[in-house]
């Protein structure tokens, strides 16, 4: 295996593929697998030089902590302290997109550039069964973020990974589209209060339905207006244009104008839907949990339309909703 990949694997989902995977991921190599939210890029998360070449994969500016995924609540104990609500969390969403930031454990495992010299470890155990299977087999905690190049947009297919990453990571275990399609929820427990740092996969009322109370935000929740004070808990890889796809994007379109895409949301579709250069609709059905599912993979189509603008329907804050508005605003904010 080259240091610098050359040449990328796609690896069926099977025995043979995973098992491969996981070889590689244990040498130290990258290696992209499904998980129900996104495609993550993983590497060996207790090897700081196995996750220094994400970032060079990646090309990501900047080190910020990364989410070590884990096969099971007994493997994120050994590498973070469970506290009584964790654990609650933990048996209520596990496995499944929610992501636990909580003290690092004495004994735990994950290096210090995972965890870019904090003293908190981001833990998730993931419900995809080809990633909870890799997991298993690598048996130690993998690092991945979203498998894109930084600033694009996040891969929810094998195709959207290679568009990116081809002949920069060893290989892509081909698991086809991912289920939830926006990133874990991410939610820090680390003192008295229980910090939303990222809107999700799981909707923040069933959070707050398990701890019995609400949720502080700890995330820049319009970006362009200035940002919470930074503490260490902020999540860092909450960047204004995280997600953004080439084209403008605007939100909130009650028409569509000429020659733009339009990206919609449920029947009937907003007035000038006729001259859209392309339209998609993220749920004819309005279901916000089919909308969160699709929006990647139609931002990165209607992107390719080669329209200047997406112009992007109105879309209820409730339950999904407000991890796709949030993912959606990032979009706008543009580079
Ligand atoms: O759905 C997901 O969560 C995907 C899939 C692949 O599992 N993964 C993902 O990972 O989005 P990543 O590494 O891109 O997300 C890391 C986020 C960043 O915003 C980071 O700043 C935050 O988690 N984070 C990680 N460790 C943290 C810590 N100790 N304190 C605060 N934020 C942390
Ligand atoms: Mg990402």
């Amino acid at each position: 295996m080259t240091r610098s990949a050359r040449r990328t694997e796609r690896l069926a989902a099977d025995r043979a593929g995973v098992e491969r995977a996981a070889r590689l991921l244990r040498q130290g190599g990258l290696v992209a697998f499904p998980t129900e939210t996104v495609y993550g890029l993983g590497a060996d998360a207790t090897r700081d030089e196995a996750v220094a070449r994400i970032y060079t994969a990646k090309e990501r500016p900047r080190f910020n902590p990364l989410i070590a995924h884990v096969a099971s609540r007994a493997a994120a104990a050994r590498q973070g302290e469970l506290d009584a609500r964790a654990r609650a969390l933990a048996d209520a969403f596990w496995p499944g997109p929610l992501t636990l930031v909580v003290p690092a454990a004495p004994g735990g495992s994950v290096c210090g550039l995972a965890r870019a010299g904090l003293d908190s470890v981001a833990l998730r155990v993931p419900a995809h069964p080809i990633a909870r299977d890799l997991l298993e087999q690598v048996a130690r905690p993998v690092a991945a973020p979203s498998a894109n190049r930084s600033g694009r947009v996040s891969p929810t297919t094998a195709d959207h990974v290679l568009a990116d990453l081809d002949g920069r990571i060893d290989a892509v275990l081909d698991g086809g589209a991912t289920e939830v399609g926006v990133e874990s929820t991410i939610v820090a427990c680390l003192g008295p209060e229980t910090r939303l740092l990222r809107p999700g996969g799981v909707p923040r009322e069933a959070i707050e339905r398990v701890i019995g109370t609400a949720l502080d935000v700890d995330f820049e929740e319009a970006p362009g207006q200035p940002p919470p004070p930074a503490g260490p808990v902020r999540a860092p890889g909450m960047l204004a244009s995280h997600y953004a796809p080439r084209a403008r994007v605007r939100l909130n379109a009650w028409e569509i104008r000429p020659g733009e895409a339009a990206l919609l949301f449920g029947s009937p579709p907003p007035h000038g839907h006729l001259v859209a250069a392309a339209a998609l609709d993220l749920s004819e059905g309005g279901d916000l949990v089919e909308a969160a599912a699709n929006l990647f993979a139609h931002l990165r189509a209607l992107d390719a339309s080669g329209a200047d603008t997406i112009a992007v329907a109105p879309i209820p804050d409730s339950g999904l909703g407000e991890a796709i508005n949030d993912r959606l605003r990032r979009a706008a904010a543009g580079r």
